[in-house]
Order: C-alpha cells, then structure tokens, then sequence
C-alpha cells in the first residue's frame, strides 16, 4: 500500500497551479497563482495575456509546490495536467510543462479533462483533515456549475459520466460575471454579486425563473435580458441602481434553478449523491440551498477546490493513473471537449 502522489498542472484558464495529491484524495500541496487582478482591467479574460502570464509563472509556481510538498521531482509517481476543455493558448503551457518534466524523470503522463477536475474536487481533503471525509457513491448526480460549464451530469462509477443536460446558451458562471458588469459589480462576477447580494433582498425583483421542462437543460439568458431591462428602467426612473437587491434578486433566480432541477435529476436517477463542483458553487447561497435538503448525501468541495485548481486534476488523475491511461508524448491539447 504505496501511496500514490501525483504532481498535477492546470493552466486552462486564468489560474496558473499546481499541486501534489496523494491517492487521488489528500492534498500535499497547493499553489494557485491567479491572474484575476490583470483581467480585470478587461471585465474578462483575454487569451492572449492569459497564456503569457501562464508562460511568466509556470517554473515558479511548480518550484514553489515541490518545495511545499518537500519531495523532489522523482519522487513523484505521475506527471498530470490539465488538457482541455479551455484556453488553446493557456493550456499550451501546463501541457508542455508536464511533458517536459516526464520527459525529465520517466515518470508517466496523464492528460485531465478539466470538468472531470471539476467532479473529482468532491474527493479532496487538506492534509490537516484529522478524520478522512467519506466519498460520494454510486451514482452520483453532479452539477458542475463554472464559468464555461452549466451541467447536470450521472456519474455511474469512476470515470463513468452520462450527460443528463446542460446551458443551452450561457453558463452559469458567465452569467454572474455578464450580470455584474451590467449593475457595474467587477469581475469576477460570482464573488462580486454574492458581496452584494448580502445587504440585499432577493424578493425585490422577481426575476424569471427558466426551469425548461421536460429536459435537464438550463437557459440564463432570459434572466441576464430581464435584468437588463430592469436596470435600464430603473436608470430612466431614478438614475440610481438598488445594486444589492439586483444583485440578491439575480442571484435568487440561478440558485433556485440549478438546486431544484438537480434534485429533481437526483430523484429520477434514484441517486446515492449529489455533488455541486465548479467555480459557481462556490456560492453560499447556492451551497445554503442544498445543504438544507435532507433528501441525498451531500458533496460539496471545499471552497480552495471550488474554482480552479490543480489538485483537482490531481484526484482525477489518480483514477486514470489506475487504469494505466497514461498518454503519450504527443498528446495535444483540447479547447472542447466533453466529459
Ligand atoms: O471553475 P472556475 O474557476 O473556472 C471555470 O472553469 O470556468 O469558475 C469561474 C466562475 C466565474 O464565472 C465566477 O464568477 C464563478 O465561477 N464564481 C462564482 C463564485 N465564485 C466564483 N459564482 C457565484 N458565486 C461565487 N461565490
Ligand atoms: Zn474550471
């Protein structure tokens, strides 16, 4: 009973880190170098100076996590990175930064989906933990809510995904940012209308609620158009934006759709858990929503494992790792690409 440790590498985004896991659970070391402050300036991310800023802190960052882990480059038993879905440009780096140090040691390589990253952020623990947290069974119902990604998703066993539905436009994440820029909140859009959402009433505005039945699918595009609207009409009328109640109202509608259609998923799968990953659950009002319900066992990561991270694709390295699905030195990125 060897333990496995995993260096694993994301760069799809505008997180540039890297981590050690072991066992695809228990987090050795983490380093998230984030690129918000710089995209700011944009409202968003802009690709190319996403991949250069990966470029400037990629050596820096895997040194940094080596050292924190205390172990050296051979000690290692896998060399993971993030291979899509994302960024051409941004996964570019942390592929060839994971080629050259199994280049370096022999050790294999290990191309991650970033969304199955996402899902297996549910398994991590800091290494402080002084009980072993349980995992989620069998199957699972999994909303994977992120700033790319709106999905509900059946995980039957490791590995094992059956796309039950997701965004037929925006994802839920962009939403929050589109929503925040449009009642003057900065980006990142989520952390931003969470703040404000706190001083403010999430009756105020009764925003729609696209529930789409009959399908598993989400649409938020009718709300980011109704928000619009209202913003519009309220700036004829007093020239003043309620931003915290715009902000609370918003926020009301996407987490009242998201927990009920997934646990109307989680019933009809008849599931044995239910998981929210991804940058958008994050959300402590959409983490209150279903941490009220006692109907599944709840997974929810936490908040370090939320939004992108490189221990995540660390734990889903581990199950491929497993299997042997190691990839080989020609692997190329992947900017789409499903579960
Ligand atoms: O998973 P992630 O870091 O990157 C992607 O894979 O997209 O997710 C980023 C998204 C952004 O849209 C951000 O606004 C949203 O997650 N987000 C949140 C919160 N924190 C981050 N949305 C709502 N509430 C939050 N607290
Ligand atoms: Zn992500």
């Amino acid at each position: 009973n060897v333990p496995i440790r995993i260096l694993a590498i994301e760069s799809s985004c505008d997180e540039t880190a890297t981590a050690v896991v072991e066992n695809g659970r228990k987090l050795i070391a983490n380093v998230v170098s984030t690129q918000i402050e710089i995209h700011k300036q944009y409202g968003g991310v802009f690709p190319e100076v996403a991949s250069r800023q990966h470029v400037l802190a990629i050596s820096t960052v895997i040194e940094e996590t080596i050292r924190k882990a205390h172990m050296s480059v051979k000690d290692f038993d896998a060399i993971a990175v993030t291979r899509g879905p994302g960024l051409a440009g941004s996964l570019v780096v942390g592929v060839n930064a994971a080629k050259g140090l199994a280049l370096a040691t022999g050790l294999p390589l290990i191309g991650v989906n970033h969304l199955e990253g996402h899902i297996y952020s549910a398994w991590l623990y800091p290494q402080e933990e002084q009980e072993i947290p349980p995992v989620p069974e069998f199957p699972a119902v999994i909303l994977l809510v992120s700033g790319g990604h709106s999905e509900i998703i059946l995980m039957k066993s490791h590995l094992q995904y059956e796309r039950l539905g997701g965004t037929l436009d925006d994802a839920a994440g962009e939403a929050f940012d589109k929503v925040a820029r449009l009642i003057g909140l900065s980006y990142p859009g989520g952390p931003s209308i969470q703040k404000a959402a706190v001083l403010g009433d999430p009756k105020k505005f009764n925003f729609p609620r696209s529930r789409l039945e009959g399908t598993w699918d989400f649409s938020f595009s009718g709300l980011k158009t109704a928000v619009l609207r209202m913003v519009r009409q309220l700036e004829k009328e007093s020239g003043e934006l309620p931003v915290a109640d715009l902000a609370a109202s918003f926020q009301a509608s996407v987490v009242d759709v998201l927990f009920e259609k997934t646990m109307m998923a989680a019933r009809k799968y008849q599931a044995k858990s239910v998981v929210i990953a991804g940058g958008v659950s994050a959300n402590q009002a959409l983490r209150d929503a279903f941490k009220a319900q006692k109907e599944f066992s709840l997974f929810i990561p936490r908040l370090m494992f939320c939004t992108d991270n490189a221990a995540m694709v660390g734990a889903a390295a581990y199950q491929r790792f497993l299997l042997n699905r190691w990839d080989d030195f020609d692997m190329d990125v992947m900017p789409t690409w499903p579960l």
